[in-house]
């Protein structure tokens, strides 16, 4: 486990290449002194990608869009994406919806195709007891054929677009830490076991920390000269790996 501290563009470089990168950046949208737009480190960071690897990006549907050439000009094409839906959200205007959610984009690079990307397809086990009729789907939706089976209750079936887990306030050491267990589950899908994850906007190492839960390698970077070390902390104070394995 590695968390540096500085900026990403200079030092998360060297550090590749990746087969999972998150990236957290700031979505320029409040007053934090942090919270300004962080220019070039998309190509820095499409660079940095193993072949078979992708690139999860944190952001509100404002910060992507206003974005979106970047990603076309650093040679990545979207995935997919996931709704984080939390328990209680942020008041941003009194005159709009509270807004509880946020989104978690993942990109590929246009050079590979999506089934050499790396993906664990995410399932749970709460599938209901039924007959299931499945036309056959055109190739680039996955080759998916016909078949008709029984689906039993409890069985897997794929996991949904919105995902709901609390937020950390109350108990966070970063003003916006991310849930471990959302980012588990998308280190789990997007990393291969004993893979290596570039989490370019560490914060709190919150990434870090459901990286050695799943029993994956993790550079962290945190240009923030007070967090960092606080981040370094958290992370020391897990189990390190099994004798034998990279650190
Ligand atoms: C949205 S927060 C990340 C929170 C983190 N995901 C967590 O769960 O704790 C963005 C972080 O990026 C850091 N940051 C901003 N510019 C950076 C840069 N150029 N290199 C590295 N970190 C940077 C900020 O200091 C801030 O802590």
């Amino acid at each position: 486990m590695i968390l540096l501290c500085g900026d990403c563009r200079l030092l998360m470089p060297d550090h590749g290449p990746f087969d999972l990168i998150i990236a957290d950046p700031p979505y320029g949208e409040t007053s934090l002194v942090w919270d300004r737009h962080v220019r070039g480190w998309l190509p820095l960071a499409a660079k940095a990608l193993k072949p078979h690897g992708s690139l999860w990006v944190f952001g509100s549907l404002r910060s992507f869009m206003a974005t979106a050439p970047d990603f076309r000009a650093a040679g990545l094409r979207h995935a997919q994406e996931i709704v984080w839906e939390k328990q209680n959200g942020s008041i941003f205007h009194a005159d709009r919806f509270r807004r509880v959610h946020e989104l978690l984009v993942q990109f590929y690079p246009a050079t590979t195709r999506w089934r050499n990307i790396y993906n664990a397809v995410a399932k749970t086990d709460d599938a209901r007891g039924r007959v299931v009729r499945r036309k056959k789907r055109p190739f680039h939706s996955g080759n998916i054929g016909s078949a008709v089976y029984h689906s039993l209750d409890g069985g897997p079936r794929l996991a949904r677009s919105v995902q709901c887990f609390r937020n950390t306030h109350g108990r966070a050491i970063h003003p916006t830490e991310k849930p471990v267990a959302l980012l588990d589950m998308i280190i789990r899908v997007s990393c291969p076991p004993n893979g290596v994850i570039g989490d370019w906007f560490a914060g709190s190492g919150a990434a870090g920390v459901a990286a050695r839960l799943a029993g994956r390698h993790y550079v962290g970077c945190e240009i923030d000269a007070e967090m960092a070390p606080r981040a370094r902390d958290r992370l020391a104070s897990l189990l390190p790996f099994p004798a034998g394995e990279r650190a």
